[in-house]
């Protein structure tokens, strides 16, 4: 089955889990509200991701740094002058396109990596490529258009104020090294993740929360012994493919692909994306695996003056170590796990809508259902559900016939509905049915906690 993105966009907003932002005046392009459904799955694919990555490992720490970095932290890594696309405007239309977008589009060729001057170059030459609105052909010349959110700090909105919003989690990593080292017991190898917003002023952002000037990323920069950073890099890219599969992404629509030489971040000497095969973009990078070398510590040595240097107690050997970086948007996966679960079905003539999600991300994990409204059901079940809501996220419905809210909770993927019956007050059993299966057991009252549980 395959699923285009307006049925996907109109489910999201129907079903609470993504609104276009700001939408009473309009809405805002690129910019999402995750709503009740989506902020519970986007907070359960960070948490699997923090689990696995940091609580899981004795090798890793985490960290929280600001978006609001020294200025001098954009302009050592690099960012500053070479985050760029390449804009180029129509004269015609008004419209601001990605150079190399608009002539992939119009010719098929290749041009990653070229100058501005070139990539004008062939769209003054090549009569195919046209402003997609109105078919001109009159280009003004193609510039560099750095990605970076820029900002002020203090109340004088003058140069020596600018400050930027930071278009990666990593630096603020990099500028923490030194501060780990010192208060931690971490040795080398080791690793620092962290979670939280980056910002690009990206010129087309689309495909709903695939890529939006506003995200969240979830990076981790591994720290080890130059020389040993290529067998890191291999591991890394196999524990986060294995990662998806593990919380059930369809295998067929994922794979592993090397990054070209003009693809390839600035501070990179090698990188693996993972891609997932979207129904209405092809396959798409998920999540990128670097390795950075020594780049961004040597430059903040060099900027700062900071010594990033670190010495091995037990060899005697000191180095700037290299980084290995899994980095990932859970905006990006949270839209790759909807659209992998998403199924319509036939089931007795009626059609249902399930989202198949691993319980871990599910946003519900159990419904509690009282046959009745009535006492003495109604007291039993809201009796389950205050015994257990501190530990999973549950919901409870008293209202129309169970086979209708079995399907309210098919669509928010929950994967068990609970239902309390008038025999429950006699034999203290309750019905369990699973959303895959729709099969139905009946489980004794206490055993309930462990089955969720398990
Ligand atoms: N620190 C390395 C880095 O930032 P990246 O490939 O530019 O590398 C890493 O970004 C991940 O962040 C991407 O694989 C993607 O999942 C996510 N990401 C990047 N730009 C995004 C955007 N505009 N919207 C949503 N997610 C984005």
């Amino acid at each position: 089955q395959t699923v285009d993105m307006e049925k996907i966009v109109a489910f999201c907003k129907r079903r609470g889990f993504v609104y276009q932002s700001s939408e009473i005046y309009g809405g805002i392009r690129s910019s999402y509200d995750y709503g009740p459904l989506g902020v519970e799955m986007k907070r359960n694919i960070k948490e699997e991701w923090w689990r696995s990555m940091v609580y899981m490992r004795d090798d890793i720490v985490g960290l929280d740094s600001a978006i609001i970095m020294h200025p001098k932290v954009w302009e050592a890594s690099g960012h500053v002058a070479g985050f760029n696309d390449m804009l180029v405007e129509s004269r015609t239309s008004g419209r601001r396109y990605r150079a190399d977008h608009l002539i992939e589009e119009a010719t098929g060729l290749d041009v990653e990596g070229l100058s501005a001057e070139e990539l004008t170059r062939i769209i003054q030459e090549d009569e195919r490529i046209k402003d997609p609105v109105d078919g001109g052909r009159d280009f003004a010349p193609v510039r560099p258009f750095n990605l970076m959110f820029e900002t002020y700090t203090g109340p004088v909105k003058s140069p020596e104020n600018i400050a930027y919003l930071r278009p990666e989690t990593a630096q603020g990593i990099f500028v923490n090294f030194k501060n780990v080292l010192q208060t931690s017991r971490v040795k080398v190898p080791f690793g620092i993740a962290q979670i939280g917003k980056s910002f690009r002023n990206e010129i087309t952002p689309g495909n709903f929360i695939f890529r939006t000037r506003e995200f969240e990323q979830m990076e981790m920069e591994f720290f080890v012994e130059p020389g040993t950073d290529e067998e890191w890099h291999e591991y890394w890219i196999e524990e986060r493919f294995n990662w998806y599969l593990k919380l059930g992404l369809n295998p067929d629509n994922l794979r592993k692909r090397e990054q070209t030489d003009e693809e390839r971040a600035h501070y990179a000497t090698r990188g693996v994306d993972i891609e997932y095969n979207f129904p209405f973009a092809g396959w798409s990078e998920l999540e990128g695996i670097a390795n950075r070398t020594d780049y961004d510590l040597r430059k903040h040595q060099e900027h700062s003056g900071a010594n990033l240097t670190y010495t091995d107690q037990a060899t005697g050997k000191s180095y700037i170590p290299y980084v290995v970086e899994p980095a990932v948007g859970p905006d990006r996966v949270m839209l790759a796990f909807l659209v992998d679960a998403y199924r319509e079905e036939e089931v007795r003539g009626e059609r249902r809508v399930v989202l198949k999600l691993h319980p871990r991300i599910a946003p519900v994990k159990a419904a509690i259902f009282p046959l009745t409204k009535k006492e003495p059901v109604a007291k039993v079940a809201r009796q389950l559900y205050d015994d257990l809501k501190g530990e999973h996220r549950l919901f409870y419905d008293d209202s129309g016939s169970i086979g209708r809210r079995y399907r309210r909770q098919d669509e928010a993927g929950t994967p068990f509905c609970v239902t309390v019956d008038f025999d429950t007050l006699e034999d203290r059993q309750v019905t369990i049915r699973d959303r895959d299966t729709m099969e139905q057991e009946r489980v004794p009252i206490e055993a309930v906690r462990e089955r969720l549980k398990s």
